[in-house]
């Protein structure tokens, strides 16, 4: 639905209920990443072309940024097409990315005016002019937003952003602009196409499928799995509060003990939110020293 309004305004009475319990238990995830799968499947299960299964899935994607915009979540990180997807048929990658260029013209008011900043990650070069030249121009009209920011992994896997950063980390060690001491995690972070976003705190996979893709694959290295029997074209924000409430209830403990976690919540309550990553391996490698 668009419209002038802006998505906290049109709230209904029980999504507002919905996310301030979750809001309550106070653990919110800074980041979500998902990987949407199962298109096809519900597309076949509808005796459909898969080509729908792809529309109906742009419905859950509408429906899930605005959820996620309006319960603060600051960052989503969505799969909308691997490396690996240039394999399909062509025909089935000219619909998508016909899709892509069509979510792109029709979504932009309505993400812009509500303060949504839009990033892509990815081989972009590889998209099809048009879809790029959208793209930027998106990126760059929202690129002062400040409310959640959509990160579109496109044309995207996790050995090919890892790859990148390593050729342009050689070169810059042949250049002498970073030497072989100064490889840390943090600074191959910063070569990865994700820098200066957080890790994803939850990773997120619909249709039951027990693998991560080559997603995100640096960056998911402590993050909290949920995997749902859901498709991606049924995944709404129902669902998506159902993974929040899973969440909520985890113990994240980057390698630590279960007392060392109830300790350092113990001490410092207000860090109790362990949504913030840098801000909890703060407190625990100070409790390491
Ligand atoms: C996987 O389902 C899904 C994809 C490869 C594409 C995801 C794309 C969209 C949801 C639409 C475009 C997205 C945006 C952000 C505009 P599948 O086709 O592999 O399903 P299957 O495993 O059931 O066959």
């Amino acid at each position: 639905m668009s419209s002038n309004v802006k998505w906290i305004e049109r709230q209904t009475a029980d999504d507002k209920r919905q996310q301030t319990e979750l809001m309550a238990i106070g653990n919110i995830p800074r980041h979500v990443a998902i990987i949407m799968d199962g298109n096809g499947r519900w597309a076949q299960a509808h005796s459909l072309p898969r080509a729908a299964g792809h529309k109906e899935g742009i419905n859950s994607v509408r429906d899930l940024v605005e959820a996620a915009s309006t319960i603060g979540i600051e960052y989503l990180t969505l799969y909308a097409f691997s490396t690996e997807n240039w394999r399909r048929p062509a025909t089935e990658v000219g619909i998508l990315m016909d899709l892509l260029l069509h979510y792109l013209r029709a979504e932009f008011e309505e993400l812009h005016r509500n303060n949504v900043r839009l990033r892509a990650i990815g081989k972009l070069n590889a998209l099809p002019k048009p879809v790029q030249k959208e793209l930027y121009e998106c990126i760059e009209r929202m690129k002062d937003n400040t409310g959640l920011t959509l990160t579109l992994a496109l044309s995207y896997s996790g050995r090919w952003d890892l790859t990148r950063a390593m050729q342009m980390m050689a070169l810059d060690v042949r250049r002498r602009k970073l030497s072989p001491e100064d490889i840390t995690e943090e600074s191959i972070a910063q070569y990865l196409s994700t820098a200066g976003t957080p890790d994803p705190d939850l990773l997120i996979r619909t249709s039951g499928e027990l693998r991560v893709s080559n997603f995100l694959l640096w960056e998911i290295a402590y993050s909290e799995l949920y995997v749902t029997e859901t498709l991606f074209p049924n995944f709404r924000r129902a669902e998506l509060y159902e993974a929040l409430a899973v969440y909520s209830k985890r113990e994240r403990r980057f390698g630590q003990t279960s007392a060392q976690i109830a300790e350092c919540k113990e001490t410092t309550p207000e860090e109790s939110k362990f949504g913030d990553q840098t801000r909890l391996k703060k407190i625990l490698s100070a409790l390491r020293s």
